[in-house]
Formats: C-alpha cells, structure tokens, sequence
C-alpha cells in the first residue's frame, strides 16, 4: 500500500502560539507543512502573507509548501523564495501565462506546483504537465479550513493520474480541502500523492497520532 504524504495546513493552527503547533509537526510524521495565502481578491478571505512565513522559517526544517490564493502571483515568486518556500504553488486560473509562471519558479530553485478550482478542468493542464512538479487539487472551492468535501474530485484524480502516466510526468498529486480519515484512502487509491489536512489534524484531540492515521489509512 501506497503511504501519502502528510501536509497540515497551517490555516487551522493556533496564529497566537505558532510555536506550539510547528512543534507539534516537528515531533510528527508530517513531511510537507501546508502555508495557505490568501488575498481577498482571488478568494473571499484573507489568511496570512511574507512576514508570517519568514517567521515561521526558523521553527521547523520541513518542506513548505506554499499555496498562493492570489491575483498576480508572478510579481511575488521571488519574495517567497526568500522567505523560504520549497514549493510554490500558482493557480491556474490566475495565470495568463502559466508556462512563463512555471519556468519562474522552478528558475529560483522551488518547485512548481499548479492548483486547479474544482471547476476546472483537468485537461487544461495537458500541455503543461510535463513541467510541474506538483498539482494541488482543490477538493473545495479555495478560501476557508474546514468545508465539506467534494465528491466529484475521486474522478477528478483518476483522470489526472492517467495524464500524469501517459506523458511520463513526474508531478506529484495534491488534494486539498475537506480531507479525513474517511477519505484519505480513497484518495490515495485514485492516485494521490499528498494530502492537505487542516481541521482534520489541528481539530483533533492527539495531531500527532491523527496525522500518523492519515498516513497509515
Ligand atoms: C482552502 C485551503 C486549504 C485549507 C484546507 O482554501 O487551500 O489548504 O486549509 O483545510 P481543511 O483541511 O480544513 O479543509
Ligand atoms: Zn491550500
């Protein structure tokens, strides 16, 4: 059986005591720490921006894996590379040019991760693929922790996994939003590679031990 890789998302932690909860992650099984950026404008909420990943940097070695829910994200490429992301991820519908968008981030050094709406469809990403190195998968609609699951996304990443195979891509299948310990394994079964789990693991009595179930469902 394949074992996913964790990602909490960071959007449910306490941004009073970071500290706690990035030590918390540390002593887990968590390989990736989901960072969740959220505009306003490209999603209706408005989470955290650089000073907040910058301090966040120092409390812990693990990969960030960045997710840009904002207009424009190719003027701040650099600046999150600065700040310390490992992977960076754009969304598709925010990039006119997603190419251009790719090759930047992955000229810096970080890995290029793309996400796609629940809307959109998996076949615009036929052209690209080859080039990223991770799609996050929104099993929601971007802007809030906690919402209900859409269904829809088990077919959704069983079509992506044969686009990733048939053109020998190497990207990495993300799903994000509304994931349990319900439906980790289907996913993983359909082919996902990293699950994002915010309320799961920061709502749950013992993270360490729920983050160490995601991963062994
Ligand atoms: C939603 C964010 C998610 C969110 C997931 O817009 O992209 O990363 O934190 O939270 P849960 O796991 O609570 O659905
Ligand atoms: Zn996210």
């Amino acid at each position: 059986m394949k074992t996913p890789i964790i990602a909490p998302s960071v959007l449910s932690a306490n941004f009073a005591n970071l500290q706690a909860d990035f030590e918390m992650l540390n002593k887990s099984e968590a390989d990736f720490i989901h960072i969740d950026v959220m505009d306003g404008v490209f999603v209706p909420n408005i989470s955290f921006g650089l000073p907040i990943i910058k301090a966040m940097r120092p409390l812990s070695s693990k990969t960030f894996d960045v997710h840009l829910m904002i207009v424009e994200p190719d003027k701040y490429i650099d600046a999150f590379k600065e700040v310390g992301a490992n992977i960076l991820s754009v969304h598709i519908e925010a990039c006119t040019h997603l190419h251009r968008s790719i090759q930047k981030i992955k000229s810096t050094g970080m890995k290029a991760g793309v996400a796609i709406n629940p809307h959109t469809s998996i076949s615009l990403l036929e052209d690209t693929i080859e080039e990223i190195d991770l799609v996050c998968v929104m099993s929601v609609n971007p802007g809030f922790g906690g919402q209900k699951f859409i269904e829809n996304t088990y077919d959704k990443v069983a079509r992506l996994k044969d686009l990733i195979l048939k053109q020998n891509s190497k990207a990495l299948i993300e799903i994000d939003g509304g994931v349990t310990l319900q439906n980790a394994r289907k996913l993983v079964d359909k082919g996902a590679d990293v699950l994002v789990a915010g309320n799961t693991v920061f709502n749950s009595e013992n993270p360490i031990q729920t983050i160490q179930q995601l991963r062994n469902s």
